[in-house]
C-alpha cells in the first residue's frame, strides 16, 4: 500500500506540486493523469525517494519514505520496478547486460542464476532471442519491453511506469497496454501508471487520479470521473479526450 499526503514542492521558487495526496490499494493499477509539465514524473521518483518533497508524507507500507535512512532506501527501492519515461536503456550494452546490470547490484546471483532471471523476465514480456542483441536495432515498442524486463527481473511488489506508451504509434501502444495488464495479473503486482493518454489509462486503470495545477482534482473509478459533476474534472476529461 502506498499512501500520498498533502505533498508540495517547489523548483527554484515554481510551485509545482500544491498538496497532492493519493492512495495505491494492494494489487491495483492505478493512473495518475495529467498534463504534460504538471508535476507526475517528479511523483514517480520521490516515491522511491530520488526526490525529496518540501513538505507531505510518502507511505510504502508502513514506512514514510522521506524520514527513510539511506540504507532504509536501498531496500525499498529493491521492491520497486520503474519503467522511465523513453525505457533508458544504455545504449552500449546488450538487451542481456541492460537487464543484468541491477541482477548485479542487487543479488548474489549466479552467473547462471542471472541468465535464467533475464530470460525469464524477456519471456514474461514477450520478447525473446534478444539478450545479445543491441538496444539500438529494436523498434520503440520493443525498448519499451526491455525497459519492463529490467524492472521485473528483480520481481518487485510495486512497478512504476513513467508514461508508458507515450511516442508510441497506436498499435504498439495498445500492445504495451495489454502488458500491463498481464504483468499485474501474471506477478500479482501493485502499479502506478502515469500519463496523460487518456485512453491508454481508461485501458489499464482499475482507478484514476487526476493531477492539475499541483492538486489532485480527483480520485475515483472511471465511472466516478466520467459522471462527476464538478467542473474542473469534466472541463480535463473533455480536454483529454480531444
Ligand atoms: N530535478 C528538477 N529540478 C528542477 N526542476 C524540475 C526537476 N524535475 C522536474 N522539474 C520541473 O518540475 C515540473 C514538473 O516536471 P515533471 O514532473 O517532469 O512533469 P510531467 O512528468 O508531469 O510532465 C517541470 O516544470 C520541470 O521542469
Ligand atoms: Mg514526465
Amino acid at each position: 500500500m502506498i499512501r500520498l499526503e498533502n505533498i508540495w514542492k517547489q523548483f527554484s521558487g515554481k510551485q509545482v506540486l500544491r498538496g497532492v495526496s493519493f492512495d495505491v490499494r494492494d494489487k491495483e493499477t492505478l493512473v495518475v493523469l495529467g498534463k504534460s509539465g504538471g508535476g507526475k514524473s517528479v511523483l514517480l521518483k520521490m516515491i522511491i525517494g530520488l526526490i525529496k518533497p518540501d513538505s507531505g508524507a510518502i507511505v510504502v507500507d508502513g514506512k514514510d519514505v522521506t524520514k527513510m535512512s539511506y540504507p532504509e532506501l536501498r531496500a525499498l527501492r529493491f521492491k520497486f520496478g520503474f519503467l522511465f519515461q523513453g525505457a533508458a536503456l544504455f545504449d552500449s550494452m546488450t538487451v542481456g547486460e541492460n537487464i543484468a546490470l541491477s541482477l548485479r547490484r542487487h543479488t548474489g546471483y549466479s552467473n547462471e542464476e542471472i541468465t535464467e532471471r533475464i530470460e525469464y523476465a524477456l519471456s514474461i514480456v514477450g520478447l525473446e532471442n534478444v539478450t545479445r542483441v543491441m538496444p539500438s536495432s529494436l523498434s520503440g515498442g520493443m525498448k519499451k519491453r526491455v525497459g519492463l524486463a529490467r524492472a521485473i527481473a528483480l520481481t518487485p511488489r510495486y512497478v512504476l511506469y513513467d508514461e508508458p506508451t507515450t511516442g508510441l504509434d497506436m498499435e504498439t501502444a495498445d500492445g504495451i497496454n495489454l502488458l500491463i495488464n498481464d504483468l499485474r495479473t501474471l506477478l500479482g503486482v501493485t502499479s502506478i501508471v502515469v500519463t496523460h493518454d487518456i485512453h491508454s489509462a481508461f485501458v489499464v486503470g482499475d482507478r484514476f487520479a487526476i493531477l492539475d495545477q499541483g492538486v489532485t482534482l480527483m480520485t475515483g473509478t472511471r465511472e466516478e470521473i466520467q459522471n462527476s459533476d464538478n467542473e474542473e474534472v469534466r472541463k480535463y476529461i473533455n480536454s483529454a479526450i480531444g
